[in-house]
């Protein structure tokens, strides 16, 4: 038998697949449907300080093999995921959940991983994955993620509020992503996770107006695996801490392709909005994609 086990940043999880963030909500979403403990981990979605309500509609528009999405980081806010969100997933979920921070300076990401840190769920978090790569908002997100010196400053401010293992989530939106990566390392993350979303639009050829109501989204889905693979292959190379490799995966055959690029585990995002037990799927198919390519563990 094949063994699936991969250690992440000093926890081992049972196989490498981990549904990405903003496409398999705060988990428990998905539990009726199927029992969520067969995944490795999952990284829920984007938490910022505030509530928020996202972006105008429409902020979904399909692709050929992929969408542009521009939700907005809609989310409850930190002190409503601690005081309900994170307790109906300690029902159904019995393993360390990865915890997805977004914010809109440095303080509020440092804010939200401390009221996470000491909050009476905390021993439920096993990461924090830090967004610096969200495209669809204004005045942060993705600005700290094209930028080494924003970049650091995250990872420093983060890096005094928790000893658990910090992941920085980076943004394909760059000239040269191993220099943001190789910052974000200097200053002591334990991790790095890629790639977000790539910035994108599309026009209402009637209306000859974008069909985004925000304009411009972020592109996902298989038509980015390529792309994502490349980086994930350059940013490994570039590191010495684990990287997580996503980007339209969505087969067991995909996770594997991120794995010989240099990936520790992969996230599957677009993928669970199309099947919403695609990563499930990847989980039952991945013991039998290594044993057909001479695969005995990672
Ligand atoms: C609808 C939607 C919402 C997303 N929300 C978040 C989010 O809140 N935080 C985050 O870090 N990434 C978010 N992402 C990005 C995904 O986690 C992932 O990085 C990206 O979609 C690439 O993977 P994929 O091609 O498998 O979808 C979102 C993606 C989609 C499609």
């Amino acid at each position: 038998m094949v063994d699936t086990k991969v250690d992440l940043c000093g926890i081992t999880i049972d196989n490498p697949v981990i549904p990405a963030s903003g496409t398999f909500g705060y988990g428990y979403e998905f539990a009726e449907l199927y029992d969520i403990n067969c995944l490795g981990t999952f990284s829920f979605k984007g938490t910022t300080l505030d509530p928020r309500f996202g972006n105008d509609t429409p902020r979904i528009a399909e692709c050929p093999s992929g969408m542009l999405n521009s939700v907005g980081l809609q989310n409850p806010g930190v002190d409503d995921v601690i005081r309900e969100e994170l307790p109906k997933l300690e029902r159904v979920f019995h393993k360390p959940v990865m915890a997805n921070v977004s914010g809109f300076s440095t303080d509020e990401y440092a804010e939200v991983v401390k009221r996470l840190d000491r909050s009476a769920v905390s021993d439920m978090i096993g990461w924090y994955e830090i967004n610096i790569s969200c495209p669809n908002v204004h005045g942060g997100g993705m600005s700290f993620g094209t930028d080494p010196k924003m970049a650091a400053e995250v990872v420093k401010a983060v890096r005094w509020m928790t000893d658990k293992p910090i992941i920085m989530k980076l943004s394909p939106n760059v000239t040269d992503i191993t220099e943001i990566a190789r910052a974000c390392e200097t200053e002591g993350a334990d991790g790095i996770s890629l790639i977000n979303t790539l910035m994108g639009m599309r026009f209402n050829l009637r209306t000859g107006k974008p069909i985004l109501a925000n304009v411009t989204g972020g592109l996902s889905g298989p038509a980015v695996f390529p792309v994502a693979l490349r980086m994930v292959y350059q940013t490994a190379k570039a590191v010495n801490i684990p990287v997580i490799g996503m980007g339209g995966v969505s087969s067991a055959e995909d996770v594997l392709e991120m794995m010989m690029a240099g990936a520790v585990a992969v996230e599957v995002g677009a993928a669970n909005l199309v099947d919403p037990y695609a990563s499930r799927n990847i989980v039952r198919d991945l013991p039998y994609a290594m044993k057909k390519y001479g695969i005995d563990s990672f």
